[in-house]
């Protein structure tokens, strides 16, 4: 990219990677047609299509985007499970693979999840998720690699208390409960609209759950699910890339698809940052540069603290800001890959431990630069679209795993973008 032009335009925000990865995993609790529209066309959907798919599910795609404003429409259809095995070579590729683990122990009694192993971001272990499971009944012995869990007799409802708040251990929790006998409690649950999207599938789905989108949630479990359509709630990641290119650039951007309930949360960091952000209707959002970008302290933490997926694109913005800032990421304790990259094309950060401190600087200039994981690639496409000269961001596969056609949909607010292909 050849960074320097100011973005002007719409963006119509995608469907949330975060929430249509476990709302496919749903889709295994029932042997029933499960729909979802406004599905994201990412390689992290493919990945999880592929191991539902493995699992014996029947996917489909019935109805294709011809246009940013049409949706991409998947169903799943769990009737005949063959397969209660998620191999290492899927799950190595995608941790998100580890929520097949509730719904396929509470409807069938067995599973075989491969071990995660660590990733770029931090070790992440899933003791949280095993915990859940072995409280609501389930037998987990780990062997070569991999988890085997049992239920012989089902799941039995139980109170989960989770010594930390987990996006992934929730889900899991949450999908086993609906079937398990009785009534289960998830204290200290994850808050994120994502986890609020999963439980309204569920209950579409004829499950009983109340409380999702707080700390608690009670789920009455249900001798069976059936099937249901549901819409998956808009990416709030992807509409703080966006909002942040406005800003970064010194443009203007409305973004589609969106609403200020969820999104504000962000929206609060970048207007103290340089812009003016508000709701236009009840689906777009308008965001417009002040121009002088404002230094600011930022922490990372779990819904509705700032979220850690978005860590990385706060950065790039604060590093041409007008002063000294610092972040301290809260969630992952690696996840900060992208600031070598950052200070390679001109900007001034610090890290110790958690902290990164940033001393703003007036200019970023290209370089060729190494994208590490998915959000630190976003950070370096922001900073390049800035920067002097030409930046080159390579391995852009790590975008491509949650950025739907980031080059188009920059493009056409007239970023000079483009992809090589080699
Ligand atoms: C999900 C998101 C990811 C986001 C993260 C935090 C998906 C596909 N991924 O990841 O984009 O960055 O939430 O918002 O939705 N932990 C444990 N043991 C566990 C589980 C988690 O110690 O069993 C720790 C993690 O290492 C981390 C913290 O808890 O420090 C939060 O992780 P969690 O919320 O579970 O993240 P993921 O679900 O993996």
């Amino acid at each position: 990219m050849r960074g320097g032009r100011p973005l002007f335009g719409k963006v119509s925000i995608s469907g949330a990677k975060n929430s249509a990865l476990p709302l496919m995993a749903a889709s295994l609790l029932t042997k029933d047609e499960i729909v979802l529209d406004n599905v994201p066309r990412l390689s992290d959907i493919v990945t999880m299509s592929n191991l539902l798919m493995n699992h014996g599910t029947k996917f489909s795609i019935c109805g294709r985007r011809i246009s940013d404003q049409t949706r991409h429409k998947v169903s799943l259809q769990s009737d005949q499970i063959t397969n209660f095995t998620a191999p290492y070579d899927i799950v190595r590729k995608m941790r998100a693979s580890v929520w097949v683990m509730g719904p396929l122990l509470a409807r069938f009694g067995h599973v075989n999840v491969s071990l995660p192993g660590g990733c770029a971001i931090g070790a992440r272990p899933i003791d949280l998720h095993l915990k859940a499971m072995e409280e609501l009944g389930a037998e987990i012995i780990l062997h070569n690699g991999y988890i085997e869990a049992t239920a012989k007799r089902g799941l039995v409802g139980a109170e989960i208390v989770f010594e930390q708040v987990s996006v992934g251990a929730t889900a899991n929790a949450m999908m086993a409960a609906t079937l398990a006998s009785g009534k289960t409690l998830l204290k200290n649950a994850a808050m994120e609209p994502e986890m609020v999207d999963l439980a309204e599938l569920l209950n579409k789905m004829g499950a009983k759950i109340s409380g999702a989108g707080t700390r608690e949630i009670e789920i009455e479990g249900m001798p069976s699910l059936h099937g249901a359509t549901h819409s998956v709630v808009f990416d709030r990641i992807e509409a703080g890339m966006y909002a942040a290119a406005a800003v970064i650039t010194g443009g203007e951007i409305i973004l589609q698809n969106v609403s200020m309930s969820i999104f504000d949360n962000i929206a609060q960091k970048i207007r103290d940052i340089g812009a003016e952000i508000r709701a236009i209707n009840s689906s777009e959002i308008l965001v417009r540069s002040t121009g002088n970008l404002k230094p600011l302290d930022v922490a990372t933490g779990p819904y509705p603290e700032f979220p850690t997926d978005m860590q990385a694109q706060l950065m790039a913005l604060l590093a041409i800001s007008n002063g000294d800032s610092t972040i301290t990421e809260n969630i992952f304790e690696n996840r900060y890959m992208h600031v070598p990259e950052l200070n390679r094309m001109g900007a001034n950060i610090l890290t110790r431990g958690g902290v990164a401190t940033v001393h703003g600087v007036n200019k970023l200039y290209a370089a060729e630069v190494m994208a590490t994981d998915l959000r630190a690639s976003g950070s370096l496409v922001l900073a390049g679209l800035v920067a002097e000269g030409e930046t080159v961001v390579n391995r852009v596969y790590h975008l491509d795993r949650g950025y739907e056609k980031l080059e188009e949909k920059l493009g056409r607010c007239g970023a000079d973008i483009w992809r090589v292909v080699n």
